[in-house]
C-alpha cells in the first residue's frame, strides 16, 4: 500500500477528508498518519495478519475503550459500509483505520525517564486486569512472542540453550495463570503525557493468550535498554502493576526468569531475522539494544531478583518482634572503617581486600559503602554490605538472637529461621546445636571460629552479601540492619548524597565557578588514574592533566607531610629545598634558561612572564593567538581569547593585546597542506605592527583547541619575526609541557625552537599550587628595574619539596616514556574507532595530550560531544569537551594510565557511540 492508495482508501472507503498523509515506521504493518481537513488524526494500517486476528484486535480495542479509564487505546473506524477491514491486493492485504493516540515516546531517551516505570507498570497491570475477561475466537495461540513458546523459539541457538534452561528451572514448579494479554506493553507501544500523567497504548498486533505475568516481564525487559537508575524504575513498574493487578506469590517469583526469557526470545528472533535478511535496517538498529538488555537481564542473579520482586509487591514478611544480641561485650569494639575515605585504603592498599587474620578485634558497619578492588575494573562494584562482619577471638559464645529453628548447622555456617519471622545467616561460627532443633532466644548456639558474618533476611532465599549502590532502601527492608545482634547501635545514616552536596555547593560556592556535569557524582578519593565516588564506584580519569603522577600519590603526600612538620616559610629565608628544586628545574631547560621564579599557579606564571617581558623590553604590547586560554589574573586573562571560556573574549581584549589567528590546520582559514601559509602571514602581521611588541605569548601545542599541533615550522618563523622586532618569545607550557607529550618534555621542543621565557605550572605540583617562570640571567636581571619580586607562598619549602618529589617520581616511574607508549596505543585505538563511527572526527595531539573531534571541520558538534561525555560518565569514564566550539574531547589523563585502562576507555567510547547511533536509528 503506497501513500496514494492509503489516501484513496481513507477517503473513499472510510469517508475521511485527508489534508496530509505521512508515512510512519512500523515493524510488521505499513502505517500512514492521516490528518483530516478538520485536524483529526488517524492511522491507516495495512497488515498481513489474518483477518480473524485483526477482528479480534478490533474487538479488544472496542472492549478496552469501554472498560478502561486510565489509558487510551485507538478506536477502530468503520468504513461507510460498516466494515472494520478493507481488503486490497498485495503483501499487506488488510487495511484498517484507527484513531491516532497522541503523546511522547520515552523509548529514545538514553537515560531512563523518571516515572516511566510506574507509568508503564500501571498500564501493564490494568491491561491484564481488564483483559482477564476478554476472549475472541480470532485470537491465535502459540505465536513466537508467547513466552510459553520460548523453548521452541530459542531452540535453534545452542548458545542460548543453557541460559534458557536456567530460566525454565526457576519456573518449573510455579503455577502461572493464563489469559489474553496485550503482549507488548513496552516503551515502543506506550505514549506518555507530560510528567507521565497520561498513557496511551498504540499497537495491539501481539494480542494473544499467554501467562498473565508475561505481560509484566515484557514491560520490564523494555526498560532495561536505558542507562541510569533502571532497576529502581523496574521495581516501581512491578509495584505499579501489582497495584492494578495483584500478583500471586508464584507469579512474583516468575518475574525475573520471564524477563530473561523475553530477552532470550528477542535475541533469538533478531538473530533469525538477520540470518535470513542481513540488511534488515530495523533489525540492525535494534541489535545493540537486544544485546544490552540480555546482558543486563543475566547480570542480576535469580535469588537477588526474587528478593527484590517479592519486596516490590510487599510479599516479604516484615519482622516486628525484637531481637537480642548474639555476641556479648562488643558494644565498644572498634569499628573497621572500610569506607572510601578510610585511611586504610591509602597508597593503593584498597586493591587488596584486608585479610581478617591481620586485623585486630573489630566490627564492620552495615549498609555503608566500601571501597573494593573491583572498583578499578569499570563495573559498578558490589560495595554495599547487607550484613555485618567481625573479627573476634575464637571460642566466643554465640547466642540465639530470638526463638528460632536451626535450619542448617555445619562447621562455619548456620542458618536460623526465626519463629516470629525472618532468617539469620551466620558464617564463622561452630554450631553447638543441630539442624532441626528449636532454640529459645539467648541460648548458646555455638562459638566463634574465625571472622564472623551475620546477615538478616526476610525470606529463606540466599541473599547477596554485597549489592551495588542504588537500591539501599529496598535492601534495608529485605536484609535489615543486624547491629542489635552485636549489641551495637544501628548504623548511622550516611552523609549528604551527591545531589545534596552539589546543591549545598551551589548555595555557597559562587556558581560562576562551574562544576563538571549537571548532576556530578560525589568524588572523595583518587588513586593513580582512578577516581572514586562516595559509593565506591570507580571512574577512569581521562581529564586530570594536573595530577601527572596520578591521584593519592604517597611520595608527594609524604614529602608534604614531612616538610609541614619541619618548616614552611617564605622564599626570603635560606633553605635547601628551593635551591634543590630550582636546580632540578633548570637542568630540565635548554642551556641559558637557568633563572627560576617560583609562583603558585599557571595564571601567576603567565602574568609574571608578561611583566618580565615588558620590564626587559620597556614596551607594553603582547602578541597572542586566538582560541587560547592563559589564566584568570588581569594580565593572563587579557591575552586569553578562548570564546569557549569567555564568550566576550574577542570583543573585550585591551588595546595592548595584538591577536594572531590560531594556526588551526584542521578548522582554521588555511587547512591541511595550506596551513604553511599561517607562519608568513603571522610574520607579516608582526613586522607591520606600528608599535614593536614586548613579547609573543603562546602555547607550543594548541592545548585549548584539543591538542592540535601547530603547523611544522610555525614557531620558528614567528619567533624570528618577534625577535626581529626586539621582542621576547614566551612559551606557555602550563598545559602541554612537563613530559605529557611523551616524545618531548617541553612543548617547544616539538616545534624545534627555544623560547626566552618559559611559563609552567599544573603538572609541576601534581595538584599542589606550584608554578614557575624560567628565563635567562640577562632577562631576569632587567626585571630588577621594577624592584624586588616576592610571592608569600611561591617557592615555599613545602612547594619546593613537592616539586622535587614530582620530578623524582616521574623519573623513577618512567612516566614521560609511558606517555609516549601508552599515548600511541590510545591514539591508534581512537583512530580505529573513528574509522567505524562517523561521529568521531580527527584525532589530534601526541603522547597523553590528545583531542578527538566530534563532527567535521565545518560541523563541530557540541551537543554530540556533551552527550558522549554524559554517557561516558554512566560508563565510569570522565572526559570533558574543549575548544571554542566545545566539540573536542580532551584526553589528558594522569601519566599512570596503563594499557588495560586504555582498552577500558576505548570499549566504553565504542559502546556509547554504538548505542547513540542505534538510538538515532530507532
Ligand atoms: C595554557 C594555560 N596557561 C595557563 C593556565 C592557567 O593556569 P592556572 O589554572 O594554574 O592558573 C592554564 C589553565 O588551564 C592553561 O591551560
Amino acid at each position: 500500500m503506497d501513500a496514494a492508495l492509503a489516501r484513496q482508501i481513507a477517503e473513499e472507503r472510510f469517508g475521511l477528508s485527508v489534508a496530509r498523509l505521512t508515512e510512519l515506521g512500523g515493524n510488521e504493518d505499513l502505517n500512514y498518519l492521516a490528518v483530516t481537513q478538520e485536524g483529526a488524526r488517524y492511522v491507516v494500517k495495512a497488515s498481513a495478519t489474518p483477518r480473524s486476528a485483526l477482528e479480534a484486535q478490533s474487538a479488544a480495542l472496542d472492549f478496552l475503550t469501554e472498560a478502561v479509564a486510565t489509558f487510551d487505546v485507538p478506536s477502530p473506524r468503520l468504513t461507510m459500509d460498516g466494515e472494520a477491514v478493507v481488503e486490497i491486493d498485495g503483501t499487506h492485504p488488510f487495511v484498517r483505520v484507527i484513531s491516532f493516540v497522541p503523546g511522547d515516546m520515552s523509548v529514545g531517551s538514553r537515560r531512563i525517564v523518571p516515572g516511566v516505570g510506574t507509568a508503564l507498570g500501571s498500564v501493564s497491570g490494568e491491561m491484564v486486569a481488564k483483559l482477564a475477561s476478554f476472549s475472541h475466537p480470532g485470537l491465535v495461540e502459540g505465536g513466537d512472542w508467547d513466552l510459553r513458546e520460548a523453548p521452541r523459539v530459542v531452540a535453534g541457538d545452542p548458545s542460548l540453550g543453557s541460559l534458557l534452561a536456567a530460566s525454565l528451572e526457576r519456573t518449573a514448579r510455579l503455577a502461572l495463570p493464563v489469559q489474553v494479554i496485550h503482549g507488548d506493553i513496552t516503551e515502543d507501544n506506550v505514549v506518555l503525557g507530560e510528567d507521565s500523567d497520561f498513557a496511551g497504548v498504540i499497537d495491539f498486533g501481539d494480542l494473544a493468550p499467554s501467562w498473565a505475568v508475561a505481560e509484566l516481564a515484557v514491560t520490564l525487559t523494555s526498560l532495561l535498554a536505558h542507562d541510569g537508575p533502571v532497576m529502581a524504575e523496574v521495581l516501581d513498574a512491578v509495584a505499579a502493576f501489582h497495584a492494578r493487578r495483584p500478583l500471586a506469590l508464584d507469579e512474583a517469583r516468575a518475574i525475573w526468569p520471564l524477563v530473561v526469557r523475553r530477552a532470550l526470545v528477542l535475541e533469538a528472533g533478531a538473530a533469525r531475522v538477520l540470518a535470513g535478511d542481513p540488511d534488515n535496517a530495523y533489525a540492525i538498529a535494534r541489535r545493540p539494544f537486544e544485546r544490552l538488555v540480555l546482558a543486563r537481564a543475566l547480570a542480576l542473579p535469580y535469588d537477588e531478583a526474587e528478593l527484590l520482586m517479592l519486596d516490590a509487591v510487599a510479599l516479604l514478611p516484615r519482622r516486628e518482634a525484637p531481637l537480642v544480641r548474639m555476641f556479648a561485650g562488643l558494644g565498644d569494639t572498634p569499628e573497621l572503617d572500610l569506607a572510601v575515605t578510610s585511611p586504610m585504603h591509602d597508597a593503593g592498599a584498597w586493591l587488596t581486600r584486608p585479610n581478617p587474620d591481620d586485623l585486630p578485634e573489630c566490627v564492620t558497619r552495615y549498609g555503608a559503602p566500601q571501597l573494593v578492588p573491583d572498583a578499578a575494573t569499570g563495573v559498578v562494584p558490589r560495595s554495599i554490605p547487607l550484613g555485618m562482619g567481625a573479627v573476634l577471638a575464637p571460642g566466643k559464645a554465640v547466642f540465639a538472637p530470638a526463638h528460632a529453628l536451626v535450619r542448617s548447622a555445619e562447621p562455619g555456617a548456620m542458618v536460623l529461621a526465626l519463629v516470629d519471622g525472618g532468617w539469620v545467616n551466620i558464617l564463622g561460627v561452630d554450631p553447638e546445636v543441630e539442624a532441626g532443633e528449636t532454640v529459645p532466644a539467648g541460648t548458646v548456639i555455638g562459638s566463634t571460629s574465625g571472622a564472623v558474618w551475620v546477615q538478616l533476611c526476610a525470606a529463606p532465599i540466599s541473599p547477596p552479601r554485597y549489592v551495588q549502590p542504588g537500591l539501599e532502601d529496598r535492601w534495608a527492608r529485605i536484609c535489615p540492619d543486624p547491629s542489635v545482634l552485636f549489641g551495637r547501635d544501628p548504623a548511622p545514616a550516611s552523609g549528604p548524597t551527591a545531589d545534596e552536596l552539589s546543591e549545598a555547593r551551589d548555595a555557597v560556592v559562587a556558581t560562576v565557578q562551574e562544576h563538571y556535569y549537571e548532576r556530578p557524582p560525589r568524588i572523595e578519593r583518587g588513586w593513580r588514574h582512578h577516581l572514586f565516588d562516595d559509593h565506591g564506584r570507580g571512574y577512569l580519569d581521562m581529564v586530570n592533566n594536573v595530577a601527572i603522577l596520578g591521584h593519592g600519590e604517597p611520595r608527594v603526600a609524604d614529602a608534604v607531610s614531612r616538610q609541614l612538620r619541619l618548616l614552611n616559610t617564605n622564599s626570603r629565608f635560606n633553605y635547601a629545598a628551593i635551591v634543590e628544586f630550582s636546580q632540578a628545574l633548570a637542568r630540565r631547560c635548554p642551556p641559558g634558561l637557568d633563572q627560576v621564579f617560583l609562583v603558585n599557579s599557571g595564571s601567576e606564571a603567565v602574568d609574571l612572564a608578561i611583566r618580565i617581558a615588558r620590564a626587559a623590553t620597556g614596551r607594553s604590547d603582547i602578541v597572542a593567538i586566538t582560541e587560547a586560554y592563559h589564566g584568570w589574573t588581569v594580565g593572563s586573562d587579557a591575552i586569553s581569547t578562548s570564546i569557549g571560556d569567555n564568550p566576550r573574549a574577542l570583543d573585550t581584549r585591551p588595546s595592548w593585546v595584538k591577536l594572531l589567528p590560531t594556526p588551526n590546520a584542521f578548522r582554521g582559514a588555511h587547512r591541511g597542506a595550506d596551513a604553511g601559509r599561517y607562519a608568513p602571514e603571522a610574520a607579516e602581521f608582526i613586522a607591520a605592527l606600528p608599535e614593536a611588541p614586548a613579547a609573543l605569548v603562546c602555547e607550543p601545542i594548541f592545548g585549548n583547541g584539543g591538542g592540535i599541533l601547530l603547523p611544522h615550522g610555525y614557531l620558528r618563523d614567528v619567533y624570528a619575526a618577534i625577535r626581529a622586532r626586539g621582542g621576547l618569545c614566551v612559551s606557555d607550557e602550563v598545559q602541554v609541557g612537563y613530559g605529557r607529550l611523551g616524545e618531548h618534555f617541553w612543548g617547544f621542543e616539538q616545534q624545534e625552537v627555544v623560547p626566552d621565557v618559559i611559563a609552567v605550572a599544573k603538572a609541576m605540583g601534581n595538584g599542589h599550587p606550584l608554578g614557575a617562570v624560567i628565563t635567562t640571567r640577562d632577562i631576569a636581571s632587567r626585571f630588577a628595574v621594577e624592584g624586588s619580586f616576592f610571592s608569600s607562598a611561591g617557592g615555599s619549602p613545602v612547594s619546593c619539596v613537592v616539586g622535587s618529589a614530582v620530578l623524582r617520581a616521574m623519573e623513577e616511574d618512567g612516566l614521560q616514556e609511558r606517555a609516549r607508549v601508552v599515548g600511541l596505543e590510545l591514539a591508534d585505538g581512537l583512530r580505529a574507532l573513528a574509522a567505524r563511527h562517523p561521529r568521531l572526527g580527527a584525532v589530534h595531539g601526541m603522547g597523553l595530550y590528545l583531542g578527538v573531534e566530534i563532527g567535521g571541520p565545518d560541523s563541530p558538534d557540541a551537543d554530540g560531544a556533551r552527550e558522549i561525555c554524559d554517557a561516558l560518565l554512566d560508563e565510569g569514564v570522565i572526559v570533558q569537551p574543549t575548544g571554542d566550539h566545545k566539540n573536542v574531547l580532551k584526553i589528558k589523563p594522569p601519566l599512570t594510565l596503563d594499557l588495560p585502562s586504555v582498552a577500558r576507555f576505548l570499549a566504553a567510547l565504542d559502546h556509547v557511540l554504538t548505542m547513540s547511533d542505534a538510538r538515532a536509528r530507532l
